[in-house]
């Protein structure tokens, strides 16, 4: 029996049925639906809209629903169509006829817009928690590494020896956005629908902030039609989790790049590294990979959810039904991304003499030695000059800027003296980048310092 049917003369055509059934997804929210439906009929009892005695009977069903869902006990029917009136269902065939009263003054349109904001509430804040441990991680490796030289690029070039610590927290800075990203999309999602109704608010005396307060929210929503129409909570969280996948993969393509033999930077983990059916050599890291490759979906659930929203007229329209599985997927995949990529992180080996020997092959200190003409008097423009010419001579000797003599140097440029060897020495090249935000281990230890205080106050 539909909940309604009462205007209709003909059974709704099975393959209707079948094709604008929700349930098989929504399901998900059967937690949020009964909660809010508690707050709802406690706050109806409170308001005299129902009796108190009926109130208690709809909340005593709720909780028993509840109970005998999570012992599956309770199976949800098809043909109820959604999670909402499932539980509705359920609940009059559980108490009788008092269940009808439980939908007086709400409609399903205010009823989703509910569930689904305190279902994205909830994961929004399980998603920063997770966050944080990677940030930790990120912290704990730059910690131990803040002396390890590495070369640093630009267009996958060796441009200018960083340390690996460096790298590292760039990539904290990327992940403390992204937390506050969610933070910002979690502020928009704190707030209450229910008494929006159908579109147009409700002409029972509800206390909407009883059930706001019972609920957690930080506020009510303030306009009835742009409560039950709203997904743009749902693309914020959609944009801001994009956006961190971006930052994942940009991070998964350099692990998988420095695993490679060609770098040999890192080593992954066994344990989080898999092997080939046919070629016994094999260690592959798959889960960087998948990470990178889960990048694709998530990006697609946020593009299908702008476009079901696009040109949709005010208010609610069944198109909105097709902002779930796009989000509970975005919802899996970051997860399930964040879960396995922080172990990953923490587990890999770093190989310092590569990296450094690394920077030490790539010219890192030309810059260097510019400057140092600079401060001799050379204008920067004839410095740059001079050195190309000097890196030039390297290359067709085989060299390195370190393995030059100073009688070598001194042909380039007479205003170098021997003063030039403790400059184009790798580990000064880093330590005099001693500007705020830069690699010099100094100022790194500084920003790690910071980065765990904020860290502390999210
Ligand atoms: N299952 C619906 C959805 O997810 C619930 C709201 C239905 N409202 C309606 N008027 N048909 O959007």
């Amino acid at each position: 029996m539909k909940l309604w049917g009462g205007r209709f003369s003909k059974e709704t055509d099975k393959l209707v049925e079948d094709f604008h059934s929700s349930i098989s997804f929504d399901k998900r929210l059967y937690k949020q639906d009964i909660r809010g439906s508690i707050a709802h009929a406690r706050m109806l009892g409170k308001c005299g809209i129902i009796s108190t005695y009926e109130a208690e009977q709809i909340i005593s069903g709720l909780e028993a629903i509840l109970k005998e869902l999570e012992e599956g006990k309770l199976e949800f029917s098809q043909d109820a169509e959604d999670i909402h009136m499932n539980v509705e269902t359920l609940l009059i065939q559980k108490i009788g006829d008092v269940g009808k009263k439980l939908h007086t003054g709400r409609s399903r349109n205010d009823q989703v817009a509910l569930d689904v904001r305190l279902y994205l509430k909830e994961e929004i804040v399980y998603i920063i928690q997770l966050l944080v441990k990677l940030e930790k991680t990120l912290l704990d490796l730059a910690q131990k590494y803040i002396n390890t030289i590495m070369p640093g690029y630009t267009h996958l070039q060796k441009a200018q020896p960083v340390t690996f610590a460096h790298h590292c927290m760039a990539y904290w800075e990327m992940f403390y956005r992204d937390i506050h990203r969610f933070k910002d999309a979690h502020k928009r999602t704190d707030m209450m629908p229910l008494g929006s109704g159908a579109l147009a608010g409700t002409t029972f005396p509800l206390d909407r902030n009883m059930v706001k307060e019972e609920l957690g929210f930080e506020k009510i929503t303030r306009n009835s039609m742009d409560a039950v129409s709203d997904r743009d909570f749902i693309i914020e969280f959609n944009s801001a989790a994009a956006i961190l996948m971006m930052h994942l993969s940009r991070f998964c393509e350099e692990l998988i790049i420095w695993s490679s033999d060609e770098f040999r930077f890192i080593e992954m983990d066994d344990a989080f590294s898999t092997g080939s059916s046919i070629m016994p050599q094999k260690k592959n890291p798959d889960v960087a990979e998948l990470v990178r490759g889960k990048t694709g979906r998530v990006y697609g659930n946020l593009v299908t959810i702008l476009t079901v929203m696009k040109g949709l007229p005010l208010a609610y329209n069944k198109d909105m039904q097709e902002d779930k599985e796009s989000l509970f997927d975005t919802i899996d995949t970051v997860k399930g991304c964040l879960i396995t990529f922080t172990p990953m992180l923490a587990t890999i080996t770093v190989k310092e003499r590569i990296m450094k020997e690394g920077a030490r092959g790539g010219f890192g200190g030309a810059t260097d030695v510019a400057d140092y003409l600079v401060t001799k008097g050379v204008p920067f423009r004839e410095a740059h000059k001079i050195v190309g010419e000097l890196v030039a001579y390297c290359i067709s000797k085989g060299i390195d800027l370190e393995g030059l003599s100073l009688e070598e140097y001194k042909d380039f440029s007479p205003a170098i003296e021997n003063d030039i060897f403790e400059k184009v020495n790798i580990e000064n090249v880093v330590a005099k980048r001693n500007v705020a935000g830069g690699p010099a281990p100094e100022q790194v230890a500084a920003h790690i310092n910071t980065a765990r205080k904020l860290l502390n106050e999210i």
